[in-house]
């Protein structure tokens, strides 16, 4: 079902009339407002930083065509502006995005399966996935590139293992596919958890917990440490991925940025007692294979 309502694209704005704006806007009818903010990621920072520009630009959302005096009284009042209207059709987003969403081969012959899909024939083994609003669908090429360094370079059979920033919860499950006899995940967006832990149910995944602690409080080690997080955060976390690894153990990193690659290599490769058996890529992603 859609219903028409109408958005006025508004340009050439101060950034210090901020405040005016938005109030004038909604002493007129205006249902929301939107601006299109950029960020940066730091290397450093797992939460990215928003840039604002001088300019500001908004989009004003109203349900109904706005009043006749709105246009004139908004250029008086702020002169410059610049303003376009379009009456749209509304949609569920939600809904048009999982249309798209489709099953597909993960790794091998490990599939993963939206779960408000059948499981395709060809799917000898599938991870039923319903993302949320988490990090994990498998289609972004570092799950992917995990994915792959996990079952086509490391054993998992019988294995314990520590899945750092579980997300939807994806590798921990493909973990279990492979035969980890123990998977246990931490992750820090407490949404993402809850996710992580209705697909563990989707899957009756038998051998997995999620924590509700971070890897600075958990104990003991694992013979499998994975990780898929940005380069920094791993920097940050690097003495307690390497306490968490048993003395033959494995860890698997990615979501390297291929050109953050040697300030990753300057702050955790050389300074890690681990050594590096294998680097890997997937378009500009990277991702590394230590050992003992
Ligand atoms: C790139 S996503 C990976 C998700 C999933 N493992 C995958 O491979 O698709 C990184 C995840 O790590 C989480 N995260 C970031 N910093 C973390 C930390 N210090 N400890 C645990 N999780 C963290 C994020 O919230 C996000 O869900």
């Amino acid at each position: 079902m859609s219903n028409p309502y109408f958005v006025l694209n508004l340009q050439g704005l101060k950034r210090q009339d901020e405040d005016q704006v938005t109030g004038f806007c909604f002493e007129h009818g205006a249902a929301g407002i939107h601006e299109d903010l950029k960020f940066i990621q730091e290397f450093d920072h797992y939460e990215p930083k928003t840039v604002y520009d001088d300019e500001l630009k908004l989009k004003v959302y109203f349900e109904s065509s706005p009043p006749e005096d709105f246009l004139p009284l908004l250029v008086a009042a702020f002169p410059g502006v610049v303003a376009e209207i379009n009456q749209e059709e509304s949609q569920d987003w939600l809904e048009l995005w999982k249309k798209g969403f489709k099953a597909f081969a993960l790794t091998g012959d490990i599939w993963v399966v939206p779960s408000w899909l059948e499981t395709p024939a060809d799917a000898k083994k599938s991870i039923r996935i319903d993302p949320g609003l988490a990090f994990g669908t498998g289609t972004h090429e570092t799950t992917q590139l995990a994915a792959d360094m996990m079952a086509k370079h490391c054993t998992f059979q019988g294995q314990s293992v520590l899945d750092v920033g579980t997300g939807t919860g994806i590798l921990a499950i493909l973990a279990e596919h492979l035969g980890a006899r123990l998977v246990e995940a931490t992750e820090i967006v407490d949404l993402a958890r809850e996710v992580a832990k209705e697909n563990l149910q989707l899957n009756q995944a038998k051998n997995i917990k999620v924590h509700d602690m971070q890897i600075q409080q958990l104990d003991g080690v694992f013979d499998v440490v994975i990780a898929n997080i940005i380069d920094g955060v791993l920097i940050e976390l690097r003495e307690q991925l390497e306490a968490r690894l048993a003395d033959d153990g494995v860890l698997i990193m990615t979501g390297i940025w291929h050109e953050r690659w040697p300030h990753f290599d300057q702050h955790f490769l050389q300074k890690t007692k681990l050594k590096k058996v294998e680097r890997f890529q997937n378009g500009d992603w990277l991702g590394v294979i230590l050992r003992p």
